[in-house]
C-alpha cells in the first residue's frame, strides 16, 4: 500500500465531510430539500467571491464559463483586449477567436505579469472596446495579475466589462468582486472549493447584465439569464449536478467557518513555506517576485535533471502527484499546487519526497534544508 498525496493545482483534495455529504442518497432536483442546498449554496459562492450581484452555478468544468462569459457579454465582431502570460489567458483568447470577436491581443512571457498601464493604453487607443479579459491567478506559471488596478482602469469606461478568470484565485487570494468592480469572476469546483470537477459558477455585475442584453452570440445551455431566472426560484434551469451542490454547501461552510480571510492567509502561508522550501535546496522560482500567487508554486527544473523524472518519481516511488510544466515549459519547471484543503504538513510531505527525489536523481544539495526552511516559516521565523 502507498499513501497518495494530490499536490496539483486541480483537482485538489477533498475533505471527508465533503466526500460524505455527496454520498447522500440522490434527491430530485424539483424539490424544497434541494432548494434549501442549493440556496445555501449560491449565499456561500456570494461570501467566497465576495459579491452582493447574482453568481450562477453550472455542471460545467471551468472552460464552460469561460466560454459562456464570452458569449453572453459580446456580439460577433466586437473588440476586446485579452492579457494572456500563460496557457489559461491563450485559452480565453482563442475562445475570443472562436466566437468571432476581435482580440487585442496583449501578450507577455508566461514569467511576466500583465501591466495594467497596458490596459490603460489599450483602452485610450481604442475607443468602443466591449471587454477586458484577464486570469487572475495563472496556473501554468504561478502568476498573480493585479485585477484590482486593472478595476479602476476598466471601471473608467461604461460600456467595457472585465471578465476575470479566477478559477484558481477564488479561496487562495484576495478577489474582492464587487470594491474592485470585477464585472465577470469565475471559479470551478476543483480548485479552492475543495470539490470534485464538475461544477463552475461565475459573478455577473450589473454592468455585465447590460453587456448580455446587447449580446447577440449564440447561447442556449449556458445563457446566463435562464439560470438567473431560476435562481429566483431556488432551482436550476437544468439537471444540476445534485451531489456536488451538496458537498458545495459543506465545502463553503468549512470556509466560512475558517473565515474567508484567514484562508487566504493560510494559502499564503503555504505558498510561501513552498517557495523558501525550494530556494532552499537551491531551486529557482518561475514566478517573478512581483507577482506570486498562493495557489501553485511553480519552480525551474535544475540544470542536468530530467523534469519529467522529477514528476514520476515523486508520483510513483513516493506517491505524491505534482503537476509538470504546460506548453513549452514541459519538463522545464514542475509545479506544486497548494489550493483548497491543504495544510502545514502536507508541504513538509512534499519537500521530504522532493528532497528524496532529487537526491535519488543525482542534484546535490544540503539534505532537509527544505524542509527546515518551510518549518521556520510554519514557525513565524
Ligand atoms: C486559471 C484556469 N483557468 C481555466 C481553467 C480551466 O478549467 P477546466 O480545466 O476546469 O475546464 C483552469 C484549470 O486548470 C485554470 O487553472
Amino acid at each position: 500500500m502507498q499513501k497518495k498525496y494530490l499536490m496539483t493545482p486541480g483537482p485538489t483534495p477533498v475533505p471527508a465531510e465533503v466526500l460524505l455529504a455527496q454520498a447522500a442518497p440522490i434527491i430530485h432536483h424539483r424539490t424544497p430539500d434541494f432548494s434549501a442546498a442549493f440556496a445555501e449554496a449560491i449565499e456561500g459562492l456570494k461570501y467566497v467571491f465576495q459579491t452582493e450581484g447574482d453568481v450562477l452555478l453550472f455542471t460545467s468544468s471551468g472552460t464552460g464559463v469561460m466560454e459562456a462569459s464570452v458569449a453572453n457579454c459580446f456580439c460577433a465582431g466586437d473588440t476586446v483586449v485579452v492579457c494572456r502570460n500563460g496557457k489559461f489567458g491563450d485559452r480565453m483568447k482563442q475562445i475570443a477567436e472562436v466566437y468571432g470577436l476581435n482580440v487585442i491581443d496583449l501578450d507577455y512571457a508566461w514569467t511576466e505579469v500583465v501591466d495594467p498601464a497596458d490596459v490603460a493604453t489599450a483602452l485610450g487607443e481604442n475607443p468602443g472596446v466591449r471587454g477586458v479579459i484577464v486570469t487572475q491567478s495563472e496556473t501554468s506559471s504561478g502568476v498573480l495579475n493585479d485585477v484590482k488596478t486593472i478595476g479602476v482602469i476598466v471601471a473608467e469606461h461604461p460600456d467595457t466589462v472585465l471578465i476575470v478568470d479566477s478559477i484558481t484565485g477564488i479561496g487562495a487570494v484576495e478577489c474582492k468582486t464587487d470594491e474592485w468592480g470585477l464585472d465577470v469572476v469565475m471559479t470551478g469546483s476543483q480548485k479552492g472549493l475543495m470539490l470534485p470537477p464538475g461544477l463552475a459558477a461565475c459573478t455577473v455585475s450589473e454592468k455585465a447584465w447590460r453587456a448580455y442584453e446587447r449580446s447577440t452570440l449564440p447561447k442556449y445551455y449556458f445563457d446566463w439569464k435562464k439560470y438567473q431566472k431560476n435562481i429566483e426560484k431556488q432551482t436550476t434551469p437544468f439537471t444540476p449536478a445534485v451531489s456536488l451542490v451538496l458537498g458545495l454547501t459543506v465545502a463553503l461552510k468549512m470556509i466560512k467557518d475558517e473565515g474567508l480571510e484567514n484562508t487566504i492567509a493560510r494559502h499564503g502561508m503555504l505558498a510561501e513555506a513552498t517557495r523558501r522550501g525550494c530556494e532552499a535546496l537551491g531551486l529557482k522560482l518561475f514566478a517573478p517576485p512581483e507577482g506570486r500567487g498562493s495557489a501553485v508554486t511553480p519552480v525551474w527544473v535544475p540544470e542536468g535533471v530530467d523534469g519529467k523524472a522529477i514528476v514520476k518519481t515523486m508520483k510513483d516511488r513516493y506517491g505524491i502527484t505534482i503537476a509538470g510544466g504546460q506548453d513549452d515549459y514541459t519538463g522545464k519547471i514542475f509545479r506544486v499546487g497548494h489550493l483548497g484543503y491543504f495544510g502545514e504538513f502536507d508541504i513538509i510531505t512534499t519537500l521530504a519526497g522532493l528532497e528524496m527525489t532529487l537526491a535519488g536523481l543525482g542534484y546535490e544539495f544540503m539534505r532537509g534544508a527544505g524542509i527546515a526552511a518551510a518549518q521556520a516559516v510554519f514557525m513565524g521565523e
